[in-house]
């Protein structure tokens, strides 16, 4: 029988669209996916969205519409983030589908029958960002020990699920399989929080409604990591127990965030044991991907859109970054510095050069032909050979063992190794002699250490693996294999296409260069810092809130957006360097400030009547500055 890879990730909270946090898990389990497919195991790949709870339904609330309208559209979000980032998931579990709705009700009536749910009174506290019941003697001066933020008192009548009684077999579990939960420091903490004592968890709340109702008392709805953690069995089809579940069951991996640990590695085994069913293989907990050392997050404004990189880098390079610079399981830093100096070393120069060089003088000296290389290879050429052949099976070691970054390490080795042998056998002094067949050999084992590069990295960068194997002259790349990527089944013969640059590099230069602005701000600009300038000349400058009313592109301009806005008095048109960092769409109805009385200038031909106030951090995020609904467009900024 074939291997079988269940692997899922977190379900999101739809309470606002996706940053690039959100799709380093899932490009994780994306690429492991892809390579255990690719390997010749069967997967199954799940991932979904956590609609419920009080988090959205007060989102909902703020915005004035029903909740199920309010995640319907960032929902579809979501999934239009995944065809862009090439997730290739096998199903997409919803809480609010009916499927899970039904299995949510089976878990809760299953576990209440045999007794481990009961009915009691809950009084204590509750993080509503982290969805998260707290007792007092774990928070942090008063605040979630986990976010930070403020916690709010709970009272009310709850059904509640008896952790205490498991706690001992749970332990016993973790220590009898070292690999459920990885990486090793977090089986510690998790160790020591269960060791702390286990509280009866809170499972039903009756404060609001948008949830999936307790089955047998319509007055509670399911607490939401309940209803959530569920979703793993809802995608086989629970609570049947044929097809699916007896296929998939049990995942094989969760990848979750460290925050998220205590839930998959505690509540969700405990309630696994408690409905007889065998435990998940492995909860890994990763790192969080960080922008200048501080968490992403949206309350503070650090938040990097995938979209909005992938646009400028493709989605290759960001695929890339988040698998290569981050040591799966700890924390790393995300910067635009780091992203560019990472796709130019190891994509544009290392990769895309060695694919460029190579096809170049095989059309230099063979017409682009694959030449027969001869019988027997030197030493240098052995070694190159001997590298490449044993280089499928150490990724897949890799990957068995969650390490992607070395896997990627592992594969530009022999990339590095490649590049190296081009200057050691010279081909183009090879190609001076009378008999070609050294050449022919060089030339060969180029390209042929070229496909199975491309075959060992589709996985990680499908785009990538594509457009190599095109130019490689090669077809049905989606057929192949783990098997395929043996020395010597490179066809002599092969007729190549060398194509454009598949990473073209990016001049860090350009990316600081500021938009192009009107002469007159750009001399504002200039002026010298440090200089002090009385009330008087600041109150020259009339800043006004302006709200948005349609935004669009400027013809031929990439970095300019062309904004109509309200500033009370009249309507304007504002030109501004904005379009790398905002889409249009997610403009209209922000209250910007705009000085008002700038003299008008022309950008690429179109009138801009003021300028908008924006914030640049030092790695180039750009943010508007902005204000609430509450003040009206035209009110003074001073
Ligand atoms: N809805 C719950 C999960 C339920 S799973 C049964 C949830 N959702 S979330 O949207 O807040 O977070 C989902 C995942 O995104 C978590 O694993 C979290 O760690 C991850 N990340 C959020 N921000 C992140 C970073 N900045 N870096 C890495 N991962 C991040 O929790």
């Amino acid at each position: 029988m074939r291997e079988r890879f269940y692997v899922t990730t977190p379900i999101y909270y739809p309470s606002d669209r996706l940053h690039i946090g959100h799709a380093y898990t899932t490009t994780v389990a994306d690429s492991l996916a892809r390579w255990h497919r690719f390997a010749g195991r069967d997967v199954y790949f799940v991932t979904g969205s956590d609609e419920h709870g009080q988090k959205i339904q007060r989102a909902a609330l703020a915005k004035g519409v029903t909740p199920q309208a309010y995640v319907d559209e960032i929902v579809a979000s979501f999934k239009h983030l995944w065809e862009k980032m090439n997730i290739r998931y096998d199903d997409f579990v919803r809480t609010t589908d009916d499927r899970h709705h039904r299995a949510v009700q089976a878990v809760f009536q299953k576990i209440y029958d045999q007794g481990d749910i009961y009915k009691s009174a809950y009084e204590g506290w509750y993080c509503t960002p982290c969805e998260t019941f707290w007792v007092e003697s774990r928070l942090e001066e008063g605040h979630c020990p986990d976010c930070k933020r403020p916690v709010e008192l709970v009272k009310e009548e709850s059904y509640f699920f008896r952790l205490s009684k498991y706690a001992e077999r749970l332990l016993k579990h973790i220590e009898e399989h070292p690999e459920f939960i990885q990486p090793e420091s977090r089986r510690n903490e998790m160790v020591n929080f269960i060791k702390g004592g286990l509280e009866d968890l809170c499972v039903s709340r009756t404060t609001f409604d948008w949830g999936i109702p307790v089955p047998f008392d319509s007055k509670h709805v399911v607490y939401v990591w309940f209803d959530a953690l569920t979703n793993y069995l809802t995608a086989l089809g629970y609570p049947d127990t044929d097809g699916l579940m007896e296929d998939w069951w049990p995942a094989d991996l969760h990848l979750v965030g460290k925050e998220i640990m205590r839930f998959h590695t505690i509540i969700w085994p405990i309630m696994l044991m408690a409905l007889e069913l065998p435990l998940p293989k492995t909860v890994f907990g990763h790192g969080w991907l960080l922008f200048d050392s501080d968490k992403m997050s949206k309350s503070k404004g650090n938040v990097v859109d995938p979209l909005v990189l992938i646009d400028e880098f493709g989605v290759d390079a960001i695929r890339y970054f988040l698998m290569r610079e981050i040591s799966f399981g700890q924390d790393g830093n995300f910067s635009r510095k780091a992203l560019i100096e990472r796709t130019n070393a190891d994509l544009a120069n290392d990769l895309g050069n060695l694919l460029n060089r190579t096809l170049s003088m095989l059309n230099r000296y063979f017409d682009g032909v694959v030449p027969e290389p001869a019988a027997s290879p030197g030493d240098v050429d052995q070694a190159l050979i001997d590298h490449a052949n044993r280089l499928g099976k150490e990724v897949d070691d890799c990957l068995k063992q969650f390490k992607l970054n070395d896997a990627l390490i592992r594969i530009w080795q022999l990339v590095g190794r490649a590049n190296k042998y081009v200057d050691e056998r010279a081909p183009w002094n090879l190609a001076k002699l009378e008999d070609k067949s050294e050449l022919s050999s060089v030339m060969y084992n180029l390209v042929e250490t070229l496909r199975i590069v491309a075959l060992l990295i589709k996985p990680f960068l499908p785009e990538t693996g594509e457009k190599m194997w095109q130019q490689l002259g090669l077809a049905g790349l989606n057929s192949k294999s783990l098997a395929d990527a043996v020395w010597g089944l490179l066809p002599a013969g092969t007729q190549t296409a060398k194509g454009d640059p598949i990473f073209p590099r990016i001049e860090a230069e350009k990316e600081e260069e500021p938009a192009e602005e009107p002469k007159e701000q750009k001399q504002e600009e200039t002026k010298p810092e440090g200089v002090l300038i009385s009330i008087d000349d600041f109150m020259k400058c009339e800043l006004v809130v302006a709200e948005i009313l349609e935004a669009g592109p400027v013809k031929g301009a990439d970095r300019l957006l062309k904004l109509q806005v309200d500033i009370g008095s009249e309507k304007r048109q504002i030109v501004a360097g904005i379009a790398k960092h905002y889409a249009p769409a997610d403009l209209i109805g922000k209250r910007i400030v705009v000085v008002q009385n700038l003299k008008p200038a022309k950008l690429r031909g179109e009138l801009s009547e003021g300028m908008l106030l924006a914030a640049t951090s030092p790695d180039g995020t750009l943010e508007l500055v902005s204000v609430s609904e509450a003040i009206p467009a035209g009110s003074r900024v001073k």
